[in-house]
């Protein structure tokens, strides 16, 4: 089951308001939204957007509520989503990124590197582009790219190179055959599994997230009203990188005011209760 991240500071960031709209970009198992739920009167509306079909069932299951609207797409469309819905502008809207649990431990999805599955990775199922596709069709330049750009890792070359050799005997299908090639060619170190940045990599371009990241940024503060709040949380530097630099120019172009000049991270407690949440960072701010 998928433990969501700082709830009660996220939910007190939003500043929700029993009559507000909110829109959760990442609705996921719904364990956020549940929480906005349960402070929103007869009168407040929850939106739920992912592009994941199967979070949307459990979403559904979880929040099934007439004040709940869960539509599926991708969260760089949350303008267009709420056009169809005929809402103007909403009191707030959170991001909680990255991967889920349901995603990470079906290994069917393809995004573990202990699993024996097809690589896949893709959030949205009916997406063309899978981790197959990236990893036995793209040329070694652009693999070294990808790995060292979005998983910051260091032997990024060396890993491209090891994934071309084996390309020219055999396709790399499984999620375990690409564990062990990285394996192989750079070795184990620390404690995390060497292939865990290539994996982060793989599905950072997969499902486009960091350009997804920055039009989503942009979409939800053009939907927010005045005194409306944006919570972000994220995982790794890219992605934080990415929301405090967004957050810092739209303050500077009198846009947006920051709310956490340095962001939120769980106490010792949610890390021990739920050791997934160790790398999470929560930025929030305010529509002027
Ligand atoms: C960390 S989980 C959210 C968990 C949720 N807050 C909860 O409490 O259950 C992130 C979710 O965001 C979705 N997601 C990631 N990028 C997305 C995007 N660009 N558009 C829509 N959904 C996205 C994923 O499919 C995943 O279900």
């Amino acid at each position: 089951m998928h433990i969501p991240v700082l709830v009660k500071e996220t939910i007190e960031m939003l500043d929700v308001k029993a009559n507000g709209i909110y829109v959760d970009a990442t609705v996921g198992l719904g364990g956020h939204a549940a929480a906005v739920l349960s402070m929103l009167g007869t009168g407040g509306r929850l939106i739920g957007i992912d592009r994941d079909e199967d979070a949307l069932g459990y979403a559904g299951e979880r929040l099934g509520n007439d004040r709940v609207s869960l539509r599926k797409g991708a969260f760089s469309q949350v303008g267009d989503v709420l056009l169809s819905l005929n809402i103007k502008e909403v009191d707030g809207v959170l991001f909680d990124l990255g991967v889920s649990m349901l995603q990470l431990k079906d290994f069917g999805r393809g995004f573990s590197f202990l699993s024996d599955a097809r690589l896949d990775m893709r959030m949205d199922t009916a997406q063309e582009l899978t981790a197959w596709d990236v990893v036995n069709r793209y040329p070694e330049k652009e693999i070294a790219r990808i790995l060292k750009e979005y998983g910051e890792e260091p032997f990024a070359r060396r890993i491209a190179k090891a994934i071309i050799e084996y390309r020219k005997k055999a396709a790399i299908n499984t999620c375990n055959e690409l564990a062990d090639i990285v394996m192989r060619a750079c070795g184990r170190r620390g404690k995390t599994h060497p292939a865990t940045r290539t994996f982060q990599a793989l599905r950072i371009e997969v499902n486009k997230e960091l350009d997804e990241l920055k039009k989503g940024l942009a979409s939800a503060v053009s939907i927010l009203k005045s005194g409306g709040r944006l919570c972000v949380i994220s995982y790794h530097s890219l992605e934080d990188r990415i929301v405090k630099n967004f957050i810092r120019d739209s303050a500077k172009g009198g846009v947006l005011k920051i709310l956490t000049k340095k962001p939120v991270i769980p106490n010792i407690d949610e890390i021990r209760r739920n050791p997934s949440s160790r790398s999470a960072k929560l930025r929030g701010a305010e529509r002027i």
